[in-house]
């Protein structure tokens, strides 16, 4: 049985992996590790380096059970920024004492998209993860299960292994697993904690059983056995990227339709309700919106369409490429939309840009629609006033600041409230999903009510009262929209990028909607 394991990465994959897997397994000790000791340093504070709902209730109770443990003894083990503690968890900067400890070994490392070299632009970067491998080829004493976390190219746990052969002194015995994460920004917690599979591909040998075994037995704590699937390691790694892939496909096929309807008068909402109760479709992933975002999907299909062409398969290459592209084309498609509705010109318009992360619940900006946006309406000269009620004002101005040079000063504003960014704006972009920009629930027709909500299915809240924890939910403060619609000047338009607000509502209040895919 497996006592001791280390995540190596201390990002949105290895913290709260290492949280969950102390939480569900107090009789393992897990390492959380990290080079970098400010994110090390905010782990062990009260302000966690990242957003999730239900991760720092999670966090306390490992925490706390630690500290009961010990309550009347003199021993400290283990590193807590609360004092005294034999905490199963651990959050430190020690990398190589991790490793010589850990049986197991989480890679947790951020892989990000080449921006220069060979398959720029398309391949991952894969230094940092070979630099962790090495070190722990380097430092390692004893046995270890090494288990890729981090999304990597496929065959990838194939180069590791070979890696492993050439720089380890060859005393001690390595095993390179692959066990993909799917975890979902915003319901990481709830995924860790109810996920709907766990892939973990070995090579198929009989101590590649035996190593995916032993990390299907961790799982087991808490995941039903039938949940768990081996398989060889290039399959789980294509599971991974085939999944980032199909699920970006969904949104991007969705909003391709909904440019169909905008053309020619049907309604997106009715033809994504309409498809998504068939059985086989599912509702899930096709909630129309201003274009998808994040840092996986845009990633995953890269290294996907890579892979392909490297095999020569241009056709199956381009298929997936056309993936993204649809997407850049529904951002850019948003962003004329709005110019057009105003006249053709928003140089010296007002207008209040609600949300700038790539979806609710998390404060992660990459890729979102937000920044295709607020530079464009920047560049033909707008006056953008931005609110988010988790993204930092430092990241959106780094976000928007590619064509700032050119802005006149004061051009982006970045507000503390709603209200604030809308007061005396010509115009309001609804473009994240933030359950306080919802119109009152009471005003949406009971017949299309399901229409204009965001797919409960993704709901974290959801998720969080199936895992029976007593954690609390970011308390949102729904948006006075008869408020905002009052301070608003001009034509009083009202762009929704979600087809998440009541359009007939907020017609009513005088305002004009206008959402994604629908004629207006
Ligand atoms: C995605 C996958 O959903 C996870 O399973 C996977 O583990 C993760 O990538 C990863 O590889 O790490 P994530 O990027 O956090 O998770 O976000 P999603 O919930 O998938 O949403 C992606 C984007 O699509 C967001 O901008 C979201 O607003 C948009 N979206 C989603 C839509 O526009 N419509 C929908 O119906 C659903």
């Amino acid at each position: 049985m497996v006592r001791r394991v280390a995540c190596i990465g201390a990002g949105f994959v290895g913290g709260p992996l290492g949280t969950v897997i102390a939480s569900q397994c107090a009789h393992i000790q897990t390492a959380v590790v990290d080079i970098n000791p400010e994110i090390i340093d905010a782990w062990n504070s009260d302000t966690l380096p990242l957003y999730e709902p239900g991760l720092s209730e999670i966090l306390l109770a490992v925490r706390e059970r630690g500290h009961n443990s010990v309550r009347g003894f003199s021993f400290n083990e283990g590193h807590h920024a609360n004092g005294l503690s034999k905490c199963n968890l651990t959050f430190s900067t020690n990398v190589e004492v991790a490793i010589e400890e850990a049986e197991m070994i989480f890679l947790c490392i951020d892989t990000r998209t080449k921006t220069t070299g060979p398959g720029e632009g398309f391949a991952l970067d894969m230094t940092n993860l070979k630099a962790a491998v090495r070190t722990i080829a380097r430092v390692a004493k004893t046995d270890k299960i090494i288990v890729e976390k981090s999304t990597v190219p496929c065959g990838t746990a194939s180069t590791l292994r070979d890696l492993l052969k050439t720089e380890a002194n060859g005393a001690c015995h390595f095993e390179v697993l692959s066990n993909p994460e799917f975890l979902s920004e915003g319901t990481i917690i709830s995924d860790l904690l109810y996920p709907s599979r766990i892939l973990i591909g070995s090579e198929m040998t009989p101590s590649g059983r035996k190593a995916s075994d032993k990390l299907a037995e961790i799982y087991r704590k808490w995941v039903p056995d039938d949940l768990i699937i081996h398989m060889d390691s290039w399959s789980s790694e294509l599971s991974k990227l085939a999944a980032n892939a199909l699920l970006a496909q969904r949104v991007s096929s969705i909003n391709s339709l909904a440019s169909i309807c905008e053309e020619t008068g049907a309604d997106i909402n009715f033809v994504s309700t309409a498809c998504g109760l068939d059985r086989r479709i599912t509702r899930a992933m096709l909630q129309p919106s201003l274009g998808w975002g994040g840092g996986c999907f845009k990633k995953d299909i890269s290294c996907l369409v890579y892979l392909a062409r490297g095999l020569g398969l241009e056709q199956v290459a381009n298929y997936w490429a056309s993936v993204v592209e649809i997407n850049e084309y529904q951002k850019a498609r948003f962003l004329e939309r709005i110019i057009s509705h105003m006249h053709g010109c928003v140089g010296k318009k007002f207008i209040a840009i609600l949300g700038f992360a790539f979806k609710k619940n998390t404060s992660d900006t990459r890729n979102s629609a937000a920044i295709t946006l607020v530079r464009g309406l920047l560049a033909e000269g707008a006056f953008v006033s931005v609110y988010d009620p988790l993204v930092p004002e430092s990241q959106i101005l780094a976000d928007s600041s590619m064509r700032l040079s050119k802005a006149e000063p004061g051009q982006l504003q970045i507000c503390k409230t709603a209200y604030q960014a809308c007061t005396g704006a010509d115009a309001v972009v609804v473009v994240t999903d933030w359950d306080d920009f919802h119109t009152p629930l009471r005003a949406i027709p009971r017949d299309s009510s399901n229409l204009n909500l965001p797919p409960t299915l993704n709901s974290p809240d959801m998720h969080e009262r199936k895992a029976g924890l007593n954690v609390r939910i970011r308390i949102h403060e729904s948006l006075d929209w008869r408020t905002v619609v009052d301070s608003m000047q001009g034509p009083k338009l009202i762009f929704d990028g979600r087809n998440m607000l009541d359009g007939e509502y907020l017609q009513a209040l005088g305002c004009r909607y206008i959402c994604i895919g629908k004629r207006v």
